[in-house]
């Protein structure tokens, strides 16, 4: 088949914000204790910080970490986790039935953060936690100095603030899973109050109201627009999570699985304008898709994984190469919504449903999905441009007929990078590029992650079973991704 990909430069969606290369960080098996923090490893630095999983970090290029969670921060105890080590609480941890040593806390994990090239987008326990204690926290992380808090913060080695500039009001509150879960109306309230207190503390801050936890949410829709109208002015995010999986083994539907984040993101960014009309308001309310993967390999695992363990070896999903192709292509979805998703996490990082995985002890190693990651996260910055694909249609099961490449163009500095997954299962597709208003284009690079085997991983042993060869510039072969970078004259 032929594959036509037409942009155009004076048709751009908007600026590319480097936090939608976010990811995540919870206090959730094995992603700090084992994961980014073993003292006793060889590599681990004087902080205790394994320096392979940073160089790792380094390569993913992820600009904004969220943490402490996710589930785990509905519980958290904020304070636990600063000052002296030896004195910290070992707690039982109700969200994920696990024993919190609190060996790592804001205090560690900031500075793990400066170590990774990355910022903290923290999150506050609006579940079991007030607007008081979520003011607290941004006292204790932003103050200058001369308060209690910020003075305990200097007095715990930290003379400057830490600047922490983006704040998440609580997690996934709409989940009766939720520790402290609310209703609509109860947490609309909460997130209206913790952001006033919280943007009293520190003005500069930015905060994220929670969203539904997904589409399927049987509160979803009447649950942003209550949110909404009781912070719509105090808050500057609303966040949507999704996880998908190929549950049936259904390669072709699971590879439309994008289409179900491009609806979601549609309603939400609707919602947001009806909810900006109702109110009058002069503000477009932007949206941080802070929790966004492929999750199911672990889910039957993780049911016979005893209770109260340190870093029990939780949500450790081995992804697939097919699994890449749908990172490939939830990706390339962000990116066409570039001008109202300013935020998204790759939930998460390390070993919890991450694209790096650790031994204890041992190796570190990239999956099969941190290679679209990391490809995207290095050469699409800048503008999305709108893209057009002219290509025969494929079905993908319940998500129907859809075309069989996906692809967007992005401008970045001098070069225009166009990203594009085939996701026929059968027929290589010829690239016929459009590219108007660049002048000459100049081919740099074409590489592409394709493997025979769908079901291919990587793994301690063969860490480089899957990973990116060059391509030939012209073909998008069957089910494979693709970066290809263009130079053009300015
Ligand atoms: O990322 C794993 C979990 O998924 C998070 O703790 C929660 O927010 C979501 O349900």
């Amino acid at each position: 088949m032929r594959a036509k990909i037409f942009a155009d430069r004076a048709f751009p969606i908007g600026e590319i914000d480097p936090r939608l290369y976010g990811s995540f960080i919870e206090h959730l098996g094995r992603a700090v204790y084992g994961g980014i923090y073993e003292p006793d490893h060889p590599t681990a630095d004087e902080e205790g910080f394994r320096k392979d999983v940073l160089d790792l970090v380094k390569k993913l290029g992820v600009p904004i970490v969220r943490y402490p969670g996710g589930n785990f921060v509905s519980g958290y105890r904020w304070e636990d986790g600063t000052g002296d080590k030896a004195k910290r609480p070992r707690r039982a941890e109700l969200a994920w039935n696990s024993i919190e040593t609190n060996q790592v806390g804001i205090d560690e994990f900031q500075s793990w953060a400066k170590k990774a090239d990355s910022q903290v987008m923290m999150a506050v326990n609006l579940g079991t936690g007030t607007p008081r204690e979520a003011g607290d926290l941004v006292e204790y992380c932003n103050f200058p100095g001369g308060t209690e808090l910020s003075d305990r913060r200097r007095k715990n080695g930290f003379e400057k603030p830490f600047g922490i500039r983006t704040w998440c009001l609580g997690n996934e509150m709409d989940g009766p899973w939720q520790i402290g879960h609310k209703t609509a109306e109860e947490y609309g309230r909460a997130a209206c109050e913790a952001a006033k207190i919280m943007k009293l503390a520190d003005p500069s801050i930015e905060v994220i109201a929670c969203g539904s936890s997904h589409s399927g949410m049987p509160t979803f829709g009447t649950w942003e627009m209550e949110v909404l109208d009781r912070c719509y002015e105090q808050v500057d995010y609303l966040s949507l999570h999704s996880y998908y999986g190929n549950r049936s083994n259904d390669t072709a539907e699971y590879l439309g699985c994008c289409r179900d984040m491009d609806e979601f993101i549609r309603s939400v960014e609707a919602i947001c304008d009806a909810m900006k009309a109702v109110k009058r308001s002069d503000k477009t309310m932007y949206l941080s898709f802070d929790e966004w993967n492929v999750w199911f390999h672990s889910n039957d695992a993780d049911k016979q994984i005893a209770p109260w363990q340190v870093a029990p070896p939780l949500l450790e999903d081995i992804y697939t190469f097919e699994d890449a192709l749908v990172v490939g292509c939830l990706l390339i979805t962000l990116l066409k919504h570039a001008d109202r998703v300013k935020i998204a996490c790759l939930a998460q990082l390390v070993n919890v449903i991450a694209p790096i995985m650790t031994e204890n002890g041992g190796k570190a190693w990239a999956q099969t999905i941190f290679w679209p990651f990391l490809q995207a996260s290095a050469h699409a910055r800048g503008k999305a441009m709108l893209t057009r694909v002219e290509c025969p249609s494929c079905q993908a099961g319940k998500y129907g007929e859809m075309p069989s490449v996906e692809a967007i163009a992005v401008e970045n500095g001098g070069e225009l990078t166009v990203l594009a997954v085939n996701r026929s299962l059968e027929e290589d597709a010829e690239l016929e590029p459009d590219l108007r208003g660049w002048g000459n284009l100049t081919l740099l690079e074409h590489s592409r992650l394709y493997c025979d085997d769908l079901k291919a991983v990587n793994t301690a042993a063969d860490p480089e079973r899957v990973k990116p060869e060059a391509g030939d510039g012209k073909t998008l072969r069957r089910h494979s991704w693709n970066l290809l970078r263009y130079r053009f004259e300015q």
